[in-house]
């Protein structure tokens, strides 16, 4: 978002939803499949060529015991190849090291960050406090690796064309055993930003910019630059006061943007077995949301902001203008609890807070923050067209729940222009369920919305889900091809999309 525009909203009256409808989503996909996909409704773009790599948990049971949360799903990649026209579908599991030993056993052998306990109850699982990397947040191709993300460990790399798993990935020495890297990387775009007067205005070439936390009273965030190749470029790390649970951050040519949400740890519980570790946070609605910027540099001091209390798992983007940081990121008005993780096929959505879209001006200088709404209907998931990260943008897409208020099921796309303030909306309701948006810049296209929008839906019609290629330029006249797969893919997380094209040569 440039400079703000008043913002119109589009109103839409709420939809009743099939409970069991939104539920089937949640089903584990035990099944690994690969084909070329033959049922497609429109046109594939001819000039659409790449993968689109998506994760999220494939498991919401091992074997018949179900999990407490998604989020505590066993990884599974999607890929969907695209070429000349046409596009090929494969899906692997992660094998980790927790999931190869779970299925040989036929049941859970590990307790879940977000609630998940081994059979056996209390005694089977006080005291043990051994993470399941699960790999299953996101997925990114850099420096020639595919790599699956879980941020409190490190990544798992898998073959890009069979997304066979290859193992642990220390990036060539960067990470220890036992290291972290978070799963929210930034891809700096690597062009000088006129607006950013204080430095160079951001590297000459493309970097992946991520970060690792480790937790304790007072939090430790190390900064990591890879270049294109994946090679070190820069790490430094920063002690910060006070426990912090950081699952994103915000990049500009100068500086990463870390928002500590205004919540505290109470391991007691996980320790003794009674709840997740995620389970354990409280949000405390009196303390202010603080504002970390780390200079890129790792040279300048780090200066710490203060705004009101919030709850942001997801940052849009952040640029630099006119000597000021603008922060755009999906807020809470406190931390969605997990109290009921266990019951999340009963969660009443009235009762859990929206996201909402709000701009953070940051003053530097004067230590102030400025902060307003931009879309007050309930999102997530937000995206960008990749040139812009860290610089002025004028279009942001995200998902977004087909009401204009209260929360629900996120069953619509917005696209929000920046520049005018005007608002576009495609939505699936009833019976379709939105997954993140991933934006594809069309090759040689000019225009900041010149590109397509690659979705992963679930169609609860067909109880499959649909890969959704819609133009960015007028979202509103819906998909202008739908890919119609053999199966359902389970709601899942986070995905990107490489150029490079992996996939078979030719036709199985
Ligand atoms: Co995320």
């Amino acid at each position: 978002m440039q400079t703000l525009q008043s913002p119109t909203s589009l109103s839409t009256a709420s939809v009743s939803i099939d409970r069991d409808d939104w539920l089937s989503g949640y089903r584990s996909q035990t099944q690994e499949f690969t084909y070329w996909i033959d049922q497609i409704e429109g046109q594939i773009p001819l000039d659409l060529e790449g993968v689109l790599f998506r994760n999220g948990p494939g498991l919401l049971d091992v074997q018949g015991h179900p999990v407490s949360h998604p989020f505590d799903g066993d990884g599974m990649i999607s890929a969907i190849a695209f070429r000349g026209g046409r596009a090929h579908y494969c899906n692997r599991f992660v094998r980790t090291q927790a999931y190869v030993a779970e299925q040989k056993a036929g049941k859970p052998l590990y307790r879940g960050v977000f609630g998940t306990q081994k059979p056996g109850g209390l005694l089977a699982n006080a005291f043990d406090i051994k993470l399941k990397n699960i790999a299953n947040t996101h997925v990114i191709y850099w420096g020639g690796k595919l790599l699956a993300l879980w941020e409190a460990a490190e990544p798992h790399r898998l073959d890009p064309n069979t997304l066979e798993t290859l193992g642990v990935d220390y990036l060539d020495g960067v990470l220890k055993p036992g290291g972290a890297f978070s799963a929210h990387p930034r891809i700096d775009p690597g062009w000088a930003c006129p607006d950013s007067p204080d430095r160079e205005g951001g590297p000459a070439q493309p970097r992946l910019v991520n970060f690792s936390v480790k937790p304790g009273l007072s939090s430790t965030i190390t900064l990591y630059e890879l270049d294109s190749t994946g090679q070190l470029v820069h790490q430094h790390s920063h002690a910060i006061p006070g426990f912090a649970f950081l699952h994103d951050f915000a990049l500009t040519p100068n500086y990463c943007v870390f928002f500590q949400n205004p919540v505290s740890f109470n391991p007691l519980p996980y320790a003794l077995g009674l709840k997740g570790a995620a389970e354990c946070l409280q949000f405390n609605p009196n303390q202010p949301t603080r504002i970390i910027v780390i200079p890129r540099d790792g040279k300048r001091p780090v200066q710490i902001l203060e705004t009101q209390p919030c709850f942001v798992f997801h940052h849009a983007n952040a640029f630099e203008h006119d000597g000021k940081v603008y922060v755009d990121s999906v807020c809470y008005r406190s931390f969605p609890s997990l109290e009921d993780a266990k019951n999340y096929r009963e969660v009443d959505f009235s009762k859990v807070p929206e996201g909402q879209l709000w701009q953070f001006t940051l003053d530097l200088t004067a230590k102030t923050v400025e902060s307003e709404c931009v879309v007050s209907r309930c999102c997530e998931f937000p995206t960008l067209h990749p040139d812009h990260v860290g610089r002025p943008y004028r279009y942001l897409y995200i998902a977004a729940t087909h009401a204009s208020t209260g929360n629900a099921p996120l069953q619509a796309l917005l696209k929000v222009d920046g520049l005018t303030g005007e608002q576009q909306l495609w939505s699936v309701a009833p019976r379709g369920f939105m997954g993140e948006p991933i934006f594809v810049p069309r090759p040689n296209g000019t225009e900041e919305d010149d590109g397509w929008l690659l979705i992963l839906l679930y169609n609860a019609e067909r109880r499959c889900s649909d890969l959704t290629i819609l133009d960015a330029r007028n979202i509103e006249k819906g998909p202008i091809a739908r890919l119609l797969l053999n199966h359902h893919v389970p709601y899942g997380l986070h995905g990107s999309f490489t150029p490079n094209y992996f996939g078979p040569a030719e036709e199985l």
